[in-house]
C-alpha cells in the first residue's frame, strides 16, 4: 500500500473550465480519505486525475515513492470502482472476478486462490457460479469491489460506488467497506456528495468546493470547526442556520448583534465588524419561559417535521430570518404559535460576512 500526494495540482478542461485549482492534498498510507463536496465541485476530477485518466493542467502527484505524473493509468497499480459498475453479464461471478488478472496473464491457480480468498471476504463464496443477473444489487456492488480487490492495488479510488443501492443496502455496503478497509490497511480515497456517508465513512474528509479545498479534517473537528461557512453549511443535519449581523467590542469579549438576536460572545473585535451567526438546529433549545434577552430568539413555528426521534421546527423570524430547531418529540409545538428559542451557551460559530472565514472565538 501508499501513500497518495497531490501538490499544487490544477486541472483546466480544454473548454477552458477550470476544476480543480491549487489542490494540495496527501492521503497517508492506510487512509480511507473522503472527499466530499456538491454536485461540479471537482470530486470526480480529482479521481481521476490520480487515477491519470485526465493529465493534470500543472503540478505532481505522487503514489508511494513516485512520480507518477506522467504515467499512463495501468503504471499507476491503482483500483478504481465507479457508480456504474458495469459486469460481464455472460460471465460467473468467479470469471467476473478473475476477469483483469487473466488479461494480466496471472498463473491460473494464483487466479483462483485471489478469487476464493476475495469472495471469502466479500461472502460471495455462496454466489461464484451465478452470473450478475442473478445477484442482488448489494451482492453486484460486492463484486465490483472484489474485482478491484483482486488486484492488489497500491490504491483504491472509489466514485460513489453506493449511489446505486437502496438506503438500506447502502448502510449495510457502508459498513462492510469500513470493515474491509480495516482489514487490508488500503489507501482508499472515496468520492461521495452525501455529507452523512462522508462524516462516517472517513478517517479524514476533505471538503471541495468550486475546485478548491475549504478544509481537511477528522469528522468531528469539521463538525465542531468549519474553517468557513460554507464547510459549516454543508456538514451537519439539518443544516447549520445563520443570521446575519455584526460583532462589536463589548465590556467582556464582543457582542454579537442583529434584529434577530444579540449575544455575547468570547472574541476579541476592535471594531464594529459585519459578522454572521451560525447555530446548529441541535443547540436552539426551546425556552419555556418566554423571557427575550441575550441569546433569545422569538418567532413563528411555519412548520413542524416529527421524525419519531425529535422534531424539526422552523420558525420565521424578524428580518426575513428563518432557522430549524430540532426539539425533543414530546415538546408541544404548533403551526402558527409564537415560540422563544435559546441559543446554547458556546454553541455559537462566526464568520466573516465578506468571505465567510471563520472568526476565532476565546477557548474555541
Ligand atoms: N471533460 C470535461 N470538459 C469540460 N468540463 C468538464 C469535463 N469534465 C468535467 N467538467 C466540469 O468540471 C466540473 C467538475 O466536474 P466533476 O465531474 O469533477 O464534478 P463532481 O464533483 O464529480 O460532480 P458530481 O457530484 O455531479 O459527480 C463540472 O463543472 C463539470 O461540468
Ligand atoms: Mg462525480
Amino acid at each position: 500500500m501508499a501513500r497518495i500526494a497531490l501538490e499544487k495540482v490544477d486541472k483546466t478542461y480544454p473548454n477552458g473550465y477550470v476544476a480543480a485549482s491549487g489542490l494540495d492534498l496527501e492521503i497517508a498510507d492506510g487512509e480511507l480519505l473522503v472527499l466530499v463536496g456538491p454536485s461540479g465541485s471537482g470530486k470526480s476530477t480529482i479521481l481521476r486525475l490520480i487515477a491519470g485518466l485526465e493529465g493534470v493542467t500543472a503540478g505532481t502527484i505522487r503514489i508511494g515513492d513516485r512520480d507518477v505524473t506522467a504515467l499512463p493509468p495501468q503504471e499507476r497499480d491503482i483500483a478504481m470502482v465507479f457508480q456504474s459498475y458495469a459486469l460481464y453479464p455472460h460471465m460467473t461471478v468467479r470469471q467476473n472476478l478473475g476477469f483483469g488478472l487473466r488479461i494480466r496473464k496471472m498463473p491460473s491457480a494464483e487466479i483462483a486462490r485471489r478469487v476464493a480468498a476475495v469472495a471469502e471476504t466479500l461472502g460471495l463464496s455462496e454466489v461464484l457460479d451465478r452470473r450478475p443477473s442473478q445477484l442482488s444489487g448489494g451482492q453486484r456492488q460486492r463484486v465490483a469491489l472484489g474485482r478491484a480487490i483482486v488486484r492488489e492495488p497500491l490504491a483504491f479510488l472509489f466514485d460513489e460506488p453506493l449511489s446505486n443501492l437502496d438506503a438500506q443496502l447502502r448502510v449495510e455496503t457502508r459498513a462492510e467497506l469500513s470493515r474491509l478497509h480495516r482489514r487490508l490497511g488500503a489507501t482508499m480515497v472515496y468520492v461521495t456528495h452525501d455529507q452523512v456517508e462522508a462524516m462516517t465513512l472517513g478517517d479524514r474528509v476533505a471538503v471541495l468546493k468550486d475546485g478548491v479545498l475549504q478544509q481537511v479534517a477528522p469528522p468531528m473537528e469539521l463538525y465542531r470547526n468549519p474553517a468557513n461557512r460554507f464547510v459549516a453549511g454543508f456538514i451537519g443535519s439539518p443544516a447549520m442556520n445563520f443570521i446575519d449581523g455584526a460583532i462589536e467590542p463589548a465590556a467582556d469579549g464582543c457582542r454579537f448583534t442583529s434584529p434577530v438576536v444579540t449575544l455575547p460572545v468570547a472574541c476579541a473585535a476592535a471594531s464594529r465588524e459585519p459578522a454572521v451567526l451560525g447555530v446548529r438546529p441541535q443547540h436552539l433549545t426551546l425556552d419555556g419561559s418566554g423571557t427575550n434577552g441575550s441569546g433569545a430568539l422569538r418567532g413563528q413555528v411555519v412548520l413542524v417535521e416529527p421524525l419519531g426521534s425529535e422534531q424539526i421546527v422552523h420558525v420565521a423570524l424578524p428580518n426575513d430570518t428563518r432557522v430549524v430547531a430540532t426539539v425533543p418529540p414530546d415538546a408541544r409545538v404548533a403551526v402558527d404559535e409564537t415560540i422563544t428559542l435559546r441559543i446554547a451557551p458556546s454553541a455559537a460559530h462566526l464568520f466573516r460576512a465578506h468571505d465567510g472565514r471563520r472568526i476565532a472565538l476565546a477557548g474555541a
